[in-house]
Parts: C-alpha cells; sequence; structure tokens
C-alpha cells in the first residue's frame, strides 16, 4: 500500500419523531407512521447501509403506549446496532424508559470512538413545550466536565433556539438561556441535535453547529407564522464523526414513499 488508509469514521443515524401507534394502521395527517419509518428504514440501508449508532430524538409514539415503543425497538433491529431513545412531548416518559431498556437504548452517556453523546429529557409531563429540570442541566454539566478531551454531541429534543416559525416559538425548550450558559462553558461541544421542528434546520453557536432534522412522518412547512405542512418526504439526518474531532452531515429522504397528506388539518 502506497497510500495510508483513512480511519473508518463513526457512522451515526438521526432518527427523529417517528410519532408510532399501538394500532398498525395510525396514522397522522394521512400518513401511516409505521409505513413511513419502514420507508426511511429502506432508504437509510440503500444509501449508506448500517450505522454504528443510532440516536432518537424523541417524539418516538404519538400515542405513548407500549407497543409504538416496541414496535420502534423491532424496526431498528435491521440495522444491529445500539440505539439511544429520549422523549418528546407526544412520549409516555415512563413507558419509553421501561421499553427502551428492554431494548438497552436507555444509556444517556454515550463514548464511542473518541466521541461522546449526551441525551437530555426535555419533555415536560401534559406540555408541549419543553424544560430543562436542574438535574438535566447538571448531568449535561457534569458529564462534559468528566471528559473534557472528547468532543461532545449533545441531543435533546426541544428546539433550543429561535427557527423563524411564529406557531413554534412557543413550545421550544423556554430555559434556553440556562442550557446556553453550561453549552458555552464547554468548546467541546460541537454539535446541538434536536428533533420536534419536523424540518431540517442549520445554524452555528461559536463552537458548536445546531442541527436539526425531518420527521420520519410529516414534516412542518419551514417558516411558517400558523402550522402548516408540506409534502416532502420523511427523512433522516446521517453522520460521519472523525477522530480529528470533526464530522459532516446530510439529510437523506424516502423520496419513493408514496403518501396522501391531509393539509387541512390544524394540528397534529
Ligand atoms: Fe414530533
Amino acid at each position: 500500500m502506497t497510500t495510508k488508509d483513512e480511519p473508518r469514521p463513526l457512522r451515526v443515524l438521526q432518527l427523529t419523531d417517528p410519532h408510532l401507534m399501538a394500532k398498525a394502521d395510525g396514522d397522522l395527517l394521512g400518513v401511516n407512521t409505521r409505513d413511513s419509518l419502514q420507508a426511511v428504514i429502506e432508504q437509510v440501508l440503500e444509501q449508506h447501509g448500517r450505522p454504528d449508532l443510532i440516536l432518537a430524538t424523541g417524539d418516538i409514539a404519538q400515542d405513548g403506549s407500549a407497543e409504538a415503543y416496541q414496535v420502534f425497538g423491532e424496526s431498528l433491529k435491521v440495522f444491529d446496532c445500539p440505539s439511544a431513545w429520549i422523549g418528546g412531548n407526544h412520549d409516555h416518559a415512563e413507558t419509553l424508559a421501561r421499553v427502551a431498556g428492554d431494548y438497552n437504548a436507555n444509556q444517556r452517556h454515550l463514548v464511542r470512538d473518541g466521541w461522546q453523546f449526551v441525551l437530555l429529557d426535555s419533555s415536560v409531563p401534559g406540555k408541549v413545550f419543553g424544560a430543562l429540570a436542574d438535574a438535566e442541566l447538571a448531568f449535561l454539566a457534569d458529564a462534559l466536565a468528566a471528559n473534557p478531551e472528547l468532543p461532545a454531541v449533545v441531543c435533546l429534543h426541544h428546539h433550543p433556539v429561535d427557527i423563524g416559525s411564529d406557531w413554534m416559538a412557543q413550545i421550544g425548550l423556554t430555559n434556553r438561556d440556562a442550557f446556553w450558559q453550561v453549552i458555552d462553558r464547554f468548546p467541546q461541544v460541537k454539535l446541538v441535535l434536536w428533533g420536534h421542528i419536523h424540518q431540517e434546520f442549520e445554524q452555528t453557536r461559536r463552537h458548536a453547529q445546531l442541527l436539526a432534522s425531518p420527521s420520519t412522518c410529516i414534516q412542518f412547512t419551514s417558516g411558517s407564522s400558523d402550522f402548516a405542512v408540506e409534502e416532502r418526504p420523511p427523512g433522516y439526518r446521517w453522520f460521519e464523526f472523525h477522530d480529528s474531532g470533526e464530522f459532516r452531515s446530510e439529510v437523506g429522504r424516502a423520496t419513493a414513499f408514496q403518501f396522501q397528506l391531509d393539509r387541512n388539518s390544524t394540528g397534529y
């Protein structure tokens, strides 16, 4: 060999907001959420193959049922890799935690190939908006302080910045100042990643890239002042993390998935 082999990057898949239901024919605005998740999984396998780790950033269930979480766990088996799940506003925290435990998907601090992943619970029971309890903020600060040499990815469900959509302004992370006070102290945080907004989003803050991703079911129209959905295919985000501390990511979509979206709905 005349050229040095590049070390293989860590391959990570983000799946977010699948909104699964106990009923196999359960749909959200006309989209069968089991079918759309399956279409996304097939697209990932075709496009990239298997990841090394899956991050599921909330709203795994629409109805909080154990069946929905089990469907999610069974669906991921095809990837044959670890996953980590956190809850969103639609989830039932205890049921999610119990089923996630069955699939060994309940770890909230993972170290892989020189990177660390911290997963935070921003859900507030009975509320659509999010907040990080003091214990979550302390967990974040402790994890980052204990591993200062490791570049970090911080995941949560709710958006911690304004995304330019009026109806979503009230349902993001309410105590975002406290969150950023922690993040800003730790320059090793390279990425803050979330779900909830059902759309692709990208911004930079100091040392961190801020990213959100399409849902595996329905997509919200970006920049809309009122609730609105658009007919874009279900999607996911794919990452490659390098041991240099750099990473690249791209959004993929299940473009062949056929669906009839109910665009007249005023909520989800
Ligand atoms: Fe959602």
